[in-house]
């Protein structure tokens, strides 16, 4: 059951034990409904995640015509085709995902008609220009405000392909690209600077659709009909990220996640943590559909600082805040490098990180693109996550050491990705509090 206060107390509590289940990829959900709605026939899709973000995904297919049941395993999408979207009779709300925003403009810049794409306060504030421009170049015509949302689209004449170099390793931009080039007249290339995760190409080969990956290249045809695939979602790297954390920085702490999604360009996290001499082992390795999936050993260890720049950021990007808390528990330094990204998130996850360690009395210091971190003990105190779901459940995980509980205030954004992070946290022995 997702919880509706606004601050999370925890307090220095017992060791995590037993078998832990998270909810489905959030990434891969957002592209299943969205596919599946552009797919000619019924698709099942199992272990959806049900998150404010998903059903905000789920809620706009519908607006824009689609016929989608939900039960609480299940999700049934019935497309029909390629060209099925109608005119939406209000604005589309993203909310609070800059996945759904970036990815749907890619289907709503090529369509006859004219939609308009709208945020939170949080998304409205991020770029948007990194898809717009793209975009255009492909006969999209975008109003914007000051390239951020909302976005009003207007009806495509051109439905140009595109030949397009991405100069930001982002996978919403890839993706927001290859939704379009779905809609275009003729073959796309679109190429990235450095990979980034694959759940969009690799959802497009499991319908079958022509899609070939050369390297950081993905060529695509356009206006190809597919057909309804049944989709099974694993569980979420990310979301299982706090929980691996938990376990390794909490004394005599043994977990086991099952199911989780290993996509390589999505394991960064599990990679530096091992280097940091976490006592992680990947077990029962399996493949569902084309996601690779296993499940996670983790258990309490003495962890080493570690430096880190270029590719593996991307690797794991959204471990960030999480991995800085295992930072705090090691002897020594941590340095990254090449992290502006960071900056561009549901908060400054730079800024908001800082802010809540060095209240907790740790030292850290920062430039644009770096981040530094000296470990040390956590004190109690009062930490804002700035309604930001991955910086508010970093600092409850850290509450689990602190020398005196820790307040963490608006945190009711963890129910965009994980509602079911409070009860999940319990359920493993950690006593945390609602106020
Ligand atoms: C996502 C890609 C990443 C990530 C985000 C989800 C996706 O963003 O931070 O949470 O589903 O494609 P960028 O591609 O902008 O780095």
């Amino acid at each position: 059951m997702a919880y509706e206060m606004h601050n999370l107390i925890i307090n220095n509590s017992e060791k995590l034990f037993g078998e832990i289940n998270i909810p489905g990829d959030k990434s891969i959900t957002h592209r299943a409904i969205m596919l599946a709605s552009l797919a000619q026939g019924k698709t099942q899709i199992q272990n959806y995640l049900i998150s404010e973000d998903c059903m905000n995904t789920i809620k706009i297919m519908k607006l824009l015509g689609v016929n989608i049941s939900e039960s609480e395993e299940n999700l049934f999408v019935e497309g029909r085709g390629i060209n099925s979207l109608s005119e939406p009779n209000e604005p589309l709300y993203a909310g609070n995902s800059g996945t759904l925003m970036r990815l749907l403009s890619g289907i709503m810049a090529m369509q006859s008609f004219e939609s308009t794409i709208v945020g939170d306060d949080s998304l409205n504030k991020r770029p948007m220009k990194r898809i717009i421009e793209p975009l255009k170049s492909m006969g999209a015509i975008i109003n914007s405000n000051n390239s951020k949302a909302p976005l009003q689209i207007k009806s495509n004449k051109l439905k140009k392909p595109i030949n397009f170099f991405s100069k930001i390793p982002s996978a919403q931009v890839k993706s927001c690209l290859i939704f379009a080039a779905l809609f275009a007249e003729g073959e796309s290339i679109i190429e990235e600077i450095a990979h980034t995760r694959d759940h969009t190409e690799k959802l497009l080969k499991h319908f079958n659709y022509p899609i070939e990956i050369i390297d950081k290249k993905v060529i695509i045809q356009g206006k190809k009909n597919f057909n309804a695939k049944q989709i099974s979602i694993p569980s979420d790297i990310s979301s299982a990220a706090f929980f691996i954390v938990a376990a390794l920085i909490k004394k005599d702490s043994e977990i086991i996640i099952k199911n989780v999604g290993l996509n390589s360009f999505r394991t960064g996290i599990l990679d530096v943590l091992i280097e940091m001499g976490g006592d992680i082992k990947i077990l029962n390795k399996s493949l569902n559909g084309t996601e690779p999936i296993g499940d996670i050993h983790a258990k309490y260890s003495k962890l080493k600082p570690i430096k880190l720049s270029g590719d593996i950021i991307i690797r794991l990007i959204d471990e960030l805040p999480i991995l800085f808390i295992a930072c705090t528990s090691c002897s020594g330094v941590c340095e990254f490098f090449d992290i502006e990204e960071l900056r561009y998130k549901e908060s400054d996850r730079i800024k908001s990180m800082e802010e809540g360690l060095k209240k907790l009395g740790i030292q850290t210091k920062s430039t644009q693109n770096s981040f530094k971190i000296t470990g040390g003990k956590l004190n109690g105190g009062i930490v804002d996550s700035y309604s930001d779901h991955r910086i508010a459940m970093s600092f409850v995980i850290a509450g689990l050491v602190s020398e005196k509980p820790i307040t963490i205030i608006n945190t009711l954004n963890i129910n965009t990705s994980f509602p079911l992070f409070y009860s999940t946290l319990r359920e493993s022995g950690v006593q945390i509090y609602q106020s």
